[in-house]
């Protein structure tokens, strides 16, 4: 199977997953714990469902969404990932093109392997800068810094890590500081050549944004125990009242999954939310946020632009969302493999599947543009859980 086979985001997954180790796979596709939380992101959808609507001309559709003064091609972007240089060469740049010519944002993740100095010159209007905040908060203010000298349109801070998670299959793998790979993983990365080439010229991937606060002289490896002596913190509302006095432009908290946090948000000036477990790598026992959003809809949803992630699979996923009061949705996984299955050419791929299942999906329920799309349209599998969702 190569790109031009695929015809969904699974087929990326599953041709991600041939070229690149079992470790390297399982530090993407993983949760924690027991790995409760990625079916539950994923069956919130599934317990969703859509009313068609009919006798409706459908002969143009149009996905164009405005957030924050902007009007991208569609309501998804691409979430960040952090460490994508490990997985593919490149990756960070390959993503930032794809949602460059594609007209949707790109999240660089803070803890990214290419500089968003890069990512300006790549995609000057599509690319938002997340902040991983630095136990050293002179860092975190200088990235502050930079993004905006760059002209970057958005901030998103991450507020879901205070702490590493317990990734078990990480912990199995030998996945982790200093990497302890057993015989049989040596073995496994032997057998994907193209992945291993790359590993054995370049080495593990330079985390840029960071590079610069590190000793002097120090590589790849040292910047990366640079970074965890740095990270995770656990963030308060004095930081976030501060990163707003110095970012001058759109503030958005990603990981807010409580209507108080969301309320206090908006009291702090943030802009925007993703509503977002993080992919359920941080709390396997976290709510999806698709069940927590249409509380924080009702809370704040006419004082911040309410976005979310996890779990989106298929075009009727996004169009479930928003029907559920999102104004905008991300993908991290399904983009990343993307890029990994085929390079520049598989990151476009991705974001195009996505593009063509939502056209068809808005043609089959009569909704010729995205802003037509409501509650009217959604539909629980049980009063229960339309219960549960609106508390
Ligand atoms: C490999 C990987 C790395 C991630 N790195 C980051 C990161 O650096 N910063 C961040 O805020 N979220 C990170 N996330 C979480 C994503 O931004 C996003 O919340 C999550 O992937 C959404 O779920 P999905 O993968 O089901 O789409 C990462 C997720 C994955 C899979």
């Amino acid at each position: 199977m190569n790109i031009d086979d695929c015809i969904n985001l699974d087929d990326l997954r599953v041709l991600a997953k041939k070229r690149i180790p079992k470790i390297v796979y399982d530090f993407i596709e993983g949760g924690v714990d027991d790995e409760n939380g990625l079916a539950r992101n994923e069956d919130a959808f599934r317990r969703r469902s859509l009313a068609p609507r009919y006798m409706v001309d459908i002969s143009t559709l149009d996905q164009s969404t405005t957030i924050f003064g902007r009007t991208y091609s569609s309501a998804y972007g691409i979430a960040p990932t952090g460490g994508i240089g490990n997985f593919r060469r490149g990756g960070d740049l390959m993503l930032a093109k794809a949602a460059r010519d594609a007209n949707i944002p790109f999240i660089m993740s803070g803890a990214a392997t290419a500089s968003m100095e890069d990512m300006a010159r790549v995609a000057p209007d599509h690319g938002w800068y997340q902040l991983y905040t630095a136990k050293n908060r002179s860092i975190s203010e200088d990235q502050i810094r930079r993004a905006a000298d760059l002209g970057l349109h958005a901030l998103v801070v991450t507020v879901d890590v205070p702490v590493s998670s317990n990734r078990e299959r990480n912990r199995r793998n030998g996945f982790g500081r200093p990497l302890k790979l057993s015989l049989a993983s040596k073995l496994d990365a032997l057998r994907r050549p193209f992945w291993f080439k790359d590993y054995m010229r370049h080495g593990i991937a330079m985390l840029e944004n960071w590079r610069t606060y590190a000793p002097d002289g120090a590589d790849a490896a040292d910047v990366g125990d640079f970074f965890s002596t740095q990270c995770p913190i656990s963030l308060t509302w004095k930081d976030i009242e501060q990163f707003r006095k110095l970012w001058p432009r759109t503030l958005i908290l990603k990981g807010v999954m409580r209507t108080d946090d969301a309320i206090r948000a908006a009291d702090a000036g943030v802009d925007g939310l993703i509503v977002s477990n993080h992919g359920a790598r941080q709390l396997d026992r976290a709510v999806s946020a698709l069940d927590v959003l249409p509380r924080l809809d009702a809370a704040v949803g006419e004082r911040m632009t309410l976005m979310l992630d996890g779990g989106f699979r298929r075009g009727s996923d996004v169009l479930i969302a928003l029907a559920s009061g999102a104004k905008f949705v991300f993908m991290g996984r399904p983009t990343l493999y993307g890029a990994i299955a085929g390079g520049d050419a598989g990151a476009a791929k991705a974001v195009k599947i996505v593009r063509e299942e939502m056209n068809k999906v808005m043609a089959q329920i009569g909704c010729p543009s995205l802003g037509q799309l409501g509650p009217d349209a959604l539909y629980w599998d049980s009063d229960e859980d339309r219960r549960n969702t609106h508390g």
